[in-house]
């Protein structure tokens, strides 16, 4: 079968579309007939040979997907950890949830990732259920246009959030608005961190999702008021987070990790989740943003975006 391979570990040059084996479903798995792979920042890492466990090349890439499930026939969406670039994946049974009768292929790849992360940004942030007669909870999103962002201002409206966001250009944040982010920060143009100062009257926000790393960790936390959280995600800047953690006594504030590769092996975690987001889903108020879409032999296009910072929302493989 045809399959999107890690070749050797580099730049976005590294990946080639090749014929590898079919893949054998271990016990736990269904075979699972791919339509379309959602692109992952974490992709990137792993052909550059910067993510935490990835295999040796050549490996097949790719972490989520669409498409049919070849024991019942019913569409998918899934997750994994690698090959889900192919024509066909094994994937974990319970890694797999149905597709929305609305939606297309492509929105069903962008799904797992995505809304997973932002779901449990805000449930390790402590504001899924905002208290009653409490202020709306502020939430400071890094790089609020892309995938995880949109997914993650899909979440805050729905949670009532008070949402600031940052972006590197002006029309991706006037597109980010239109689903609901109250205040857009570009850091091109303005420090975000006097940003939230003016925008908040000097009190900060209480939850900052933080996917830099780098000297961003510590001014995320100067980003917070009292007892707020910053949960750390990510480092787009290849940096390791700076952070000197007596800055974290002052404000009584904290940082939290999230993972969602770990966090994928918590069965009643993951239920938990897909309970509440498939129930906000069925009310119609979930819908992945797919900014792109690029046939699987033009893979290396899709991580340039994420890379040049060029992508909206989420960037989709799709299978022919
Ligand atoms: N821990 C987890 O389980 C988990 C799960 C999913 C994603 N993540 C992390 O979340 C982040 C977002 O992932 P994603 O797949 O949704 O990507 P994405 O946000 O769709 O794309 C990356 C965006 O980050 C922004 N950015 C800011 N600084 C950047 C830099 N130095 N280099 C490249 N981009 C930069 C750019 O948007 P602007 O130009 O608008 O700033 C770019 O478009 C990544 O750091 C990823 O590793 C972590």
């Amino acid at each position: 079968m045809k399959a999107l391979v890690i070749s050797r570990l580099g730049d976005p040059g590294v990946l080639e579309v090749r014929a590898v084996p079919e893949p054998v479903p271990a016990p736990g798995q269904e075979l699972i007939q791919v339509e379309a792979g959602g692109v992952n920042f974490a992709d990137i890492m792993s052909a550059q040979g910067g993510y935490p466990g990835t295999p040796k090349p050549p490996l097949v890439a790719g972490r989520e997907f669409c498409g049919i499930r070849l024991s019942d026939g019913q569409r998918v969406m899934g997750y994994t950890q690698w090959a889900a670039f192919a024509e066909r994946v094994a994937a974990p049974a319970q890694l797999l949830w149905p597709v929305p009768k609305e939606w297309s292929v492509e929105e069903g790849a962008a799904f797992p990732v995505n809304y997973f992360t932002a779901y449990f940004a805000y449930w390790k942030a402590g504001v899924l259920e905002p208290a009653a007669g409490k202020a709306a909870p502020r939430v400071l999103i890094h790089a609020v246009a892309g995938g995880v962002g949109t997914a993650a201002v899909q979440i805050g409206k729905l949670l009532g959030a008070e949402m600031y966001g940052t972006s590197s250009s002006e029309e991706k944040l006037a597109r980010v608005k239109t689903l609901g982010l109250q205040h857009g920060i570009n850091y091109k143009q303005r420090d975000y961190e006097e940003a939230i100062k003016d925008l908040t009257q000097g009190e900060g926000v209480d939850a900052v999702f933080e996917m830099l790393g780098g000297e961003h960790t510590a001014k995320s936390v100067r980003c917070l008021r009292d007892f707020g959280r910053v949960i750390v995600y990510g480092a787009a800047t290849g940096q390791p987070a700076q952070l000197d953690a007596r800055m974290l006594y002052a404000k009584g504030a904290s940082v939290h990790g999230l993972w969602l590769t770990y966090l994928s092996a918590k069965r009643e975690l993951m239920n938990q989740a897909w309970k509440q987001l498939s129930a906000w889903t069925a009310q119609g108020h979930l819908r992945p943003v797919v900014g792109h879409v690029f046939p699987l032999e033009r893979a290396s296009e899709g991580y340039r975006l994420l890379l040049e910072r060029k992508n909206f929302g989420k960037v989709v493989r799709k299978f022919a």
